[in-house]
């Protein structure tokens, strides 16, 4: 009933001469069955629309401010992403979180703000290693949901992304007991939180060191209907494998 999702998050990754990126993306898997997502840097979303017009690929933005226009110098509305071609909005990402101090607050603030403009916010959450060495993992993470994830989400306008902080980029992942303990936490979380209908649609994907060779194992993990894939998304030639190995698992 959940619709499988593979995102492609590109970071501060690209420019024009990757979008053939996304031509290659598309003639690999022309017609999924999962859904298929490119957040490209935002520069790129109105040439990487126009490229993905025509095909199944769908797009996404990395970040959106919590108001809907203003005195924000150098920050993009919801609107303005949905305006560029923008379906989905990756909100909370341990970077922005990290590198910008963004808050749970925060986070819920702008995944509002995106859903009501019709956007699909993906909500990331994950624990630092410190933290689940102290065995804290779960409360993090719940922690984290519940302040980032807004009231009116539903399994439309959410999508909520576990990504460990220290498997972003390292070459290191959860085992697959890990990532299954987290993921079924997020489920019963969300049951609790919006009642079963709503708790048991919204898509939960895995981000972190994700790559051909490790996805069918991650795929395979009970409450994972996707990922969320940073460096190896930035070619098809990694990226189209992955998605292969979700539309193996959606079989
Ligand atoms: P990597 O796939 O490069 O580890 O990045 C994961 C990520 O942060 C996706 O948002």
């Amino acid at each position: 009933m959940r619709r499988r999702l593979a995102a492609g998050n590109w970071k501060m990754n690209g420019g024009l001469a990757s979008l053939g990126e996304i031509d290659a993306l598309a003639a690999a898997h022309p017609a999924p069955r999962s859904e298929v997502v490119i957040c490209p840097p935002a520069t790129l979303l109105v040439p990487a629309r126009d490229r993905a017009r025509g095909t199944p690929l769908r797009l996404g933005g990395q970040d959106c401010h919590a108001e809907p226009a203003g005195a924000h110098t150098g920050d993009i509305s919801a609107a303005m992403l949905k305006e560029a071609g923008a379906a989905y909005v990756i909100l909370g990402h341990s970077e922005r979180r990290g590198d910008h101090g963004e808050t749970g607050e925060l986070v819920r603030a702008k995944a509002t703000a995106a859903q009501a403009e019709g956007l699909t916010a993906i909500v990331c959450v994950g624990e630092q290693l410190s933290e689940r060495e102290a065995a804290n993992t779960l409360d993090i993470i719940g922690g984290q949901m519940s302040a980032s994830i807004p009231d009116g989400s539903t399994g439309h306008n959410l999508v909520v992304a576990y990504e460990p902080v220290w498997a972003i980029g390292t070459g290191r992942t959860p085992t697959p007991d890990q990532i299954g303990e987290v993921h079924d936490f997020m489920r019963a979380r969300l049951e609790r939180r919006f009642g079963a209908g709503v708790g048991r649609s919204v898509r939960l994907l895995y981000g972190g060191s994700v790559r051909a060779g490790n996805a069918e194992t991650i795929f395979a993990v009970s409450n994972v209907d996707g990922a969320l894939v940073g460096g190896a998304s930035l070619t098809a030639a990694e990226f189209a494998p992955i998605v292969s190995a979700l539309e193996a698992a959606a079989g």
